[in-house]
C-alpha cells in the first residue's frame, strides 16, 4: 500500500525550515557522506544511489550560476534521478516575454521538483504560488539564498560540532548579498552572535536588521560600551540560546564575555555589482594581514564563492580556509533536501518532512491589480513588467499594539514599507465608502476584514476613486 504524501512544500526562504528540519537535513546529508563519499576526499560525494531513480529535477536559471546549478544537478544525478535545464534566459520563452506563472505552470508537468534562480527579489515565492511541485529558491535578487545557508551551516557544524553560541563575522556587501540575508536569520535562530563588518554604505538592509531584532530576538550590543542602537557601526547582534536568557545579556560580565569571545568564522562576500548602480566601491579585502589579528586566530574563513578581489588567494593554503569544502558540501546537502522534499525516505519521520519554522502569522492584504499601491522595492518581482499584469501586491499587515502602529511588509520580497510613506496611505473601507489616513485603521484587522479594504497611496487617490474622508474636515497627519 502506498502512503499518502504530505502537501507539496516549497523552500523559498531559510525560514520555511524549522531548526529541527535543518538538523534533519544535516543528518541525512551526513548519511549520504558516510555511504557515498570518495574514500580519499571525505567531503566529496564520489558514488551514487538509486533513491530518486524515477524523478526529474528542473533547473530554471534566469541569472548566471556555477555552484548552485551544477551542485543541484550533480545531487540529482547522485540520487539516481535526471535533470532538465533552462539556464539561459535568452533561449527560453522568457526572451519572448513569458511570465513566471505560465513558465512554472508548464514546467511543473515536466518534472518533480524545480530549483529557480532569478534576478528579482521574491521571484521564487511568486513561482511557488503557481507550482504543483516543490519549488526551491536558488537565489532571488538580493532577497535570499536558503540552500547556500544550508551548506554554510553544515560546514560550520562539521567544523565546530554545534551551531550554538558561535560568533561569526560577516564582511562585505551585506546589503546586496542574498547569501548573507538567509545566513544571518539562521545564525540568529541558532543562537549565534553576528559581528557585521560591512563595506562603507553596504550595511544590512533596514528590514533585515528589524527582523533580526524583532522576530529572531537579536539584541544590539556595542563592542565597547554595552547596549547599542540598531545601525551603530560598532555593534554586534547577540542572540541568546534561549529567549529567557536575553534578560541576562546586558549584565557587565556577560557583555564582556561576548565582546571578548574570539571569532569562530569570518564569512566573506563579493561586491554584488549587478545589484548596484555604481560598479566600483571601496571594499574590504580579507587577507593574511587581516587574519593575523588575535581574535581571528581560530576563525574559519568562509565564502559562498565566486570570489573576485575581496578574498586573497594567498589564504587558500591557510589551515583556516574552508570555502572549497563549503562548496563541496553543496552536493550532499542538496541531495538531502531533494530527497526529503520528494519524500523518498522509508523512515516515517523523514518521509513526512512537513512543518516549517513557527513564524508569526500576519494577515495578508492583497492590493487589487492596477490600483496604484506597490511594494516600495523597485526590484520586487511584482514590479517586473512581465509579472505585474497578474501578480497582485500582497502585503503582510504587522500589528504592533505596543507602539500603536501597523506596518506593511511585502509577502514576496519581505521589504517593509517605510513609515514615512505608509503615513500618507489612505485606507478605504469598501462598505462605508470612507477612508482614513495612515495605517491605524488596519490595527486588529483580520484577514477576512482586509477583503473589504483598499489602500491608496494618498488621500487624493482615494478621493479620485470615490471615497470620502472618514472624519471630514480633519487634515491628514502627514504629507
Ligand atoms: C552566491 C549567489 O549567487 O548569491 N553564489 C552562490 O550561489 N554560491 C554568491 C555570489 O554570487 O556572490
Amino acid at each position: 500500500m502506498t502512503r499518502a504524501l504530505p502537501p507539496t512544500r516549497h523552500i523559498t526562504s531559510i525560514n520555511d525550515l524549522s531548526n529541527k528540519e535543518i538538523e534533519t537535513i544535516f543528518e541525512v546529508a551526513q548519511g549520504f557522506l558516510q555511504n557515498l563519499a570518495d574514500p580519499n576526499v571525505p567531503y566529496r560525494i564520489g558514488r551514487s544511489t538509486d533513491l530518486a531513480a524515477t524523478c526529474i529535477l528542473a533547473s530554471l536559471f534566469y541569472e548566471p550560476s556555477t555552484r548552485t546549478r551544477l551542485s543541484f544537478e550533480s545531487a540529482m544525478l547522485r540520487l539516481g534521478g535526471a535533470n532538465i535545464t533552462s539556464a539561459d534566459p535568452a533561449v527560453s520563452s522568457a526572451a519572448k516575454g513569458e511570465s513566471l506563472a505560465d513558465t512554472i505552470r508548464v514546467i511543473s508537468n515536466y518534472c518533480d521538483i524545480v530549483v529557480i534562480r532569478h534576478p528579482r527579489d521574491g521571484a521564487a515565492r511568486l513561482a511557488a504560488e503557481y507550482s504543483q511541485i516543490p519549488v526551491i529558491n536558488g537565489g532571488d535578487g538580493s532577497h535570499e539564498h536558503p540552500t547556500q545557508t544550508l551548506c554554510d551551516l553544515f560546514t560550520l557544524r562539521t567544523k565546530n560540532k554545534s551551531l550554538r553560541n558561535m560568533k561569526i563575522a560577516i564582511s562585505g556587501d551585506l546589503k546586496g548579498s542574498r547569501t548573507i540575508h538567509s545566513f544571518v536569520y539562521a545564525l540568529a535562530r541558532f543562537g549565534a552572535t553576528i559581528d557585521p563588518l560591512p563595506a562603507p554604505g553596504m550595511e544590512l538592509p533596514p528590514h533585515v536588521d528589524r527582523r533580526l531584532r524583532e522576530e529572531f530576538h537579536s539584541r544590539m550590543v556595542s563592542k565597547t560600551s554595552g547596549e547599542a542602537d540598531s545601525g551603530a557601526i560598532d555593534a554586534l547582534y547577540v542572540t541568546a540560546d534561549q529567549p529567557h536568557q536575553l534578560a541576562l545579556i546586558p549584565e557587565p560580565e556577560k557583555h564582556e564575555d561576548i565582546v571578548r569571545k574570539k571569532i569562530d568564522a569570518v564569512y566573506v562576500t563579493r561586491f554584488q555589482k549587478e545589484r548596484w548602480a555604481e560598479k566600483e566601491r571601496p571594499y574590504p579585502k580579507i587577507d593574511a594581514k587581516f587574519m593575523r589579528d588575535e581574535k581571528y586566530s581560530e576563525a574559519s574563513v568562509m565564502h559562498p564563492l565566486p570570489r573576485v578581489n575581496e578574498l586573497d588567494v594567498a589564504l587558500d593554503k591557510d589551515r583556516r580556509a574552508i570555502y572549497f569544502q563549503q562548496a563541496a558540501y553543496g552536493v550532499p546537502v542538496r541531495m538531502a533536501l531533494i530527497s526529503l522534499l520528494l519524500h523518498l525516505h522509508k523512515n516515517k519521520s523523514l518521509h513526512q518532512f512537513a512543518g516549517g519554522f513557527a513564524k508569526p502569522e500576519h494577515p495578508v492584504y492583497a492590493q487589487p491589480i492596477g490600483t496604484g499601491l506597490q511594494c516600495g522595492n523597485a526590484n520586487c518581482i511584482v514590479a517586473d513588467p512581465s509579472e505585474r499584469q497578474y501578480a497582485a501586491n500582497k502585503l503582510y499587515v504587522i500589528d504592533e499594539p505596543v507602539q500603536h502602529r501597523c506596518k506593511l511588509r511585502c509577502l514576496y520580497c519581505e521589504t517593509d514599507v517605510e513609515d514615512a510613506v505608509a503615513d500618507r496611505f489612505a485606507v478605504a473601507d469598501l462598505t462605508r465608502r470612507t477612508y482614513s489616513v495612515g495605517l491605524d485603521a488596519l490595527s486588529r484587522t483580520t484577514g477576512d476584514r482586509l477583503k473589504h479594504v483598499v489602500i491608496y497611496p494618498n488621500e487624493a487617490a482615494a478621493e479620485r476613486a470615490g471615497f470620502a474622508p472618514r472624519e471630514p474636515g480633519k487634515k491628514a497627519r502627514a504629507g
